[in-house]
């Protein structure tokens, strides 16, 4: 039996990076994905990449910052595959008009708060009914390790990532009663497309990284066990993954 038979999972942010590497390694462990992205092509290119490997998927277009659009994005994997029992809040990311709180751009500090924190509050708000309904679940979102550890230069998105690490613990206590578990992941430095394009290698997590930077399917891996029930006893955990960068 495979890890996440009979599981229905959405992705957020599903088209890409560490979302895409997490939709393709929780369909080859059985569960039914809903690639959710605002870029609705490379959603659909991932759910055809499952489907093609005999795996169940669909793309649904959805702004984790739009109520309309996260409500849709619940209502299609329902109909489609009848519940949710594990939502992966993964669209998100930081900018290079971010920085100092001197310095940063303020729009950018809004985006930020937007996609990141409130997406994440969004869609729990909507899925947790479902995960009532259906006797629980499991809740992934990720922070960053900037969020843990102080670091320079990109406060906003700290900001931002500091409120999804303080609201899983919230959620977990909440909802723990009704089977749901809500656990954060903090990565360190991921070489996804969107990264590798402007990470150098002076950047103070990438040379602290003992082990070396994460590939997106490092991260994927440990969302894979989050949302297994090899993890039924773990929540409200801030899990590091970071090649070591915290501890150096
Ligand atoms: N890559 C890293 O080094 C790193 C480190 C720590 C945390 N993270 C976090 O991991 C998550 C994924 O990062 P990544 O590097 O894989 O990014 P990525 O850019 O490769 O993928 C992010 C995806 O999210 C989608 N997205 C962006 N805004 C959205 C919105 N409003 N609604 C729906 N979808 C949206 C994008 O279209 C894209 O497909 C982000 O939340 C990021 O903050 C990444």
């Amino acid at each position: 039996m495979a890890r996440l038979d009979g599981k229905t999972a959405i992705i957020t942010g599903g088209g890409n990076g560490i979302g895409r590497a997490s939709a393709l390694a929780f369909a080859r462990e059985g569960a039914s994905i809903a690639v959710s992205d605002f870029n609705v092509d490379a959603a659909g290119k991932v759910a055809a990449e499952i489907e093609k490997a005999g795996g169940s998927a669909i793309a649904v277009q959805g702004d984790v910052s739009d109520e309309t659009q996260v409500g849709a994005m619940v209502a299609d994997t329902v109909r489609e595959f009848g519940k949710v029992d594990v939502l992966f809040n993964c669209a998100g990311g930081g900018s290079t008009k971010d920085g100092p709180v001197t310095e940063l751009d303020l729009d950018e500090f809004w985006r930020t708060i937007r996609v990141d924190l409130f997406g994440t509050l969004l869609c729990c708000r909507t899925v947790i009914p479902q995960m009532v309904k259906s006797g629980g679940g499991s809740i992934i979102n990720i922070s960053s390790l900037r969020a843990v550890i102080g670091t320079y230069g990109a406060d906003a998105y700290t900001a931002s990532k500091g409120g999804v690490l303080a609201l899983t613990r919230t959620m977990a206590m909440q909802w723990a009663e009704h089977g749901i578990r809500a656990n954060v992941m903090a990565p360190g430095v991921v070489l996804t497309e969107r990264v590798s394009a402007f990470i150098k290698e002076d950047n103070p997590i990438y040379q602290k990284s003992l082990l070396g930077p994460c590939e997106p399917d490092d991260v994927a891996n440990l969302a894979l066990y989050l949302a297994s029930d090899e993890s039924r006893k773990v929540t409200g955990a801030v899990l590091r993954i970071d090649g070591g960068a915290s501890i150096y």
